[in-house]
């Protein structure tokens, strides 16, 4: 370990604009619209869609994986998945969810809690007819988060069902892949400023409407 690089000596100084509630759209997913737009248009920041799940157990057993954002509107955030996959039985036990926006090379964050709700077979499909043939067929040669004996076996399954779906074909939609809805409780915009004194203005539900309060950094 001689020779191993030392986190500790790791820091970046954060020299952003400040951001008050007065910037703030009057709701989040207004909010996040106009992040995420400067985001996208940033050369530093690779999939700004990508996005950390976290889900629990019920017994409260945490686990985070990364995901692709797929759509968003004032009804919450979409991303598609397999539902028997460990986010999946989880989040079908457990609806409560995480997700985390790590947009570091911009010193921001969006934080976001809320509810998973299945998205419906129509919608579902929709998505799935507009992935690469490709990504179809992967989506049912892989019992997404199961055991397997080895890469050989996703392979043989993969080209199984590429013999059975030539491209020319429609994939039907496997029935245990589909799309959950984060519907958010609370979005946190948080964005890095200098000794520490960072901006971390939350959005909470309240009733129909949404209300904004500061947090200490
Ligand atoms: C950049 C990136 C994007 C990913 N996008 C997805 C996705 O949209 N859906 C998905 O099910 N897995 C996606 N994955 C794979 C997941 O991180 C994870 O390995 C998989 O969903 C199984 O997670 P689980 O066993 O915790 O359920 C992505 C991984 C990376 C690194």
């Amino acid at each position: 370990m001689t020779d191993a690089l030392d986190p500790a000596d790791m820091r970046e100084q954060y020299r952003t604009k400040e951001l008050t509630a007065a910037d703030l759209a009057p709701d989040p997913i207004g909010q996040f619209a106009s992040w995420f737009k400067e985001t996208a248009a940033s050369p530093a920041i690779h999939e700004p869609n990508a996005m950390v799940v976290s889900t629990a157990t019920p017994d409260g057993r945490p686990s985070s994986r990364t995901v692709l954002l797929k759509h968003y509107d004032d009804a919450g955030f979409v991303f598609f998945t397999n539902y028997g996959s460990r986010k999946g039985t989880e989040l079908t036990a457990n609806p409560q969810v995480a997700l985390l926006f790590p947009w570091h090379p911009l010193a921001r964050q969006v934080l976001v809690t809320g509810r998973a709700v299945r998205t419906g077979r129509e919608e579902t499909a929709a998505y799935f007819r507009t992935r690469p043939h490709g990504s179809q067929l992967g989506a049912w040669a892989s019992e997404q988060s199961s055991v397997i004996a080895s890469r050989e076996e996703l392979l043989t399954r993969y080209e199984e069902l590429a013999a059975r779906y030539p491209a020319s074909e429609q994939v039907p939609v496997p029935p245990e892949w589909g799309g959950f809805r984060v519907v958010p409780e609370t979005v946190e915009f948080w964005q890095g400023h200098e000794n520490r004194l960072h901006d971390r203005l939350r959005y909470v539900r309240d009733g129909e409407s949404w209300r904004v309060e500061r947090l200490a950094p």
